[in-house]
């Protein structure tokens, strides 16, 4: 909880992700990256309780005759007591049946962001690209958040998340590729060319379309299925039990979804560039962390026929990392 913030860090990359929140600050040479979980949950007031969380410095609210604890130590209160925390965000955006979501997103924004105001400094945070047909619901989302971290001092600026993670994995290749994040509330897509957003669009198959529909296959809670899957599952084929049998049917139909969105949306886009070499494609987010997660999503890629065509399939560096990289790259470009 004792996480110092740079003082002179002039740009902010903020990651808004369902599942987590990522900043992104330079200092000295140096990118810092905090993240929490961008989620809430109540427990039980007593002034003992709350005299201790004050002094553990964790952050809380007093609700009603209850407290909610928020980010990381929301996910530790809610395995202690078998519980299931509150998500304020759903499918990338604002989860408009969780009364308190923007209450918690602020709570959890200046966990990752310092308690300081932002001064002016410029932050350029992440937006999911629509899915088909959905354009209002992002645009509302993005509306509301502009609003929240203007209200906290910072000069704002937005990127949709499949551009931040070609703008943080492909410099090498002058941000030319497609950028893939496979996270928890959606599958982000976008095809760039030299820095410039051909097309985006989102997918609303991720880790917590994985973690729900394994749940209700199994009888198990959401929770627990997610703990499986980041802690054992792997795509080598040996599965120890059937939890992990049906992680893996999900994961498989997440990545039948993706690349059948690839397929569709480059087959069907309009302004398709006619590009003179085979362009990579970067995988990020954290559904992307499964070992023989990349080597999987590739086999079904090059079995499927695309008007592009894909000269690799890289793993980013930090899968975790990259949209907050990519948005801090776009802060600081609006210098
Ligand atoms: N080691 C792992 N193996 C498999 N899945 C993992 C692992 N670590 C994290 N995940 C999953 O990654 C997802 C979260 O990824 P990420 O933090 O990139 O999402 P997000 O950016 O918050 O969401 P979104 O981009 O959809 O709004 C969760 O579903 C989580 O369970
Ligand atoms: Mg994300």
């Amino acid at each position: 909880m004792n996480q110092t913030f740079p003082e002179n860090s002039t740009a902010v990359g903020l990651d808004l992700g369902t599942s987590r929140v990522v900043s992104a600050l330079c200092h000295e040479t140096e990118v810092l990256y905090v993240s929490q979980f961008n989620a809430f949950t109540t427990i039980p007031f007593s002034k003992l309780t709350e005299n201790t969380l004050k002094k553990e410095r964790v952050p809380y609210l007093l609700q009603d005759s209850e407290i909610e604890v928020f980010g990381d130590e929301s996910e530790r209160f809610a395995n202690l007591f078998h519980g299931e925390v509150r998500r304020p965000m759903r499918h990338g955006v604002l989860n408009p049946e969780e009364r308190n979501s923007s209450i918690a997103v602020k709570q959890i924004l200046s966990l990752v962001l310092g308690e300081q105001n932002g001064r002016g400094q410029r932050l350029c945070f992440s937006v999911p690209a629509p899915a088909y047909g959905a354009t209002e619901e992002v645009n509302t989302h993005q509306v509301q958040m502009s609003k929240i971290l203007c209200d906290l001092g910072y000069e704002v600026s937005s990127i949709q998340e499949g551009l931040a993670v070609v703008y943080g994995e492909m410099e090498s290749t002058a941000y030319t590729g497609i950028g893939v994040s496979c996270g928890g509330g959606l599958c982000n897509v976008c095809l760039s060319y030299l820095s410039v957003p051909v097309f985006s669009f989102s997918v609303p198959k991720a880790g917590d379309y994985i973690d729900q529909s394994a749940a209700l296959d199994r009888g198990e809670s959401a929770t627990r299925i997610r703990a499986i899957k980041e802690e054992s599952f792997t795509f080598n084929g040996h599965f120890p039990n059937k939890n992990h049998q049906s992680i893996c049917a999900y994961y498989d139909d997440m990545i039948q979804a993706l690349v059948a969105a690839i397929r569709d949306a480059f087959s069907g886009a309009q302004s398709m560039p006619k590009l003179a070499r085979a362009v990579p494609l970067v995988l990020a987010g954290g559904s992307a962390l499964a070992p023989g997660f990349r080597d999987r999503f590739e086999k079904v890629l090059r079995e499927t026929e695309l008007p592009i065509a894909v000269s690799e399939v890289r793993l980013a560096a930090n899968p975790l990392h990259s949209t907050a990289r990519g948005a801090l790259v776009a802060a600081m470009g609006e210098a």
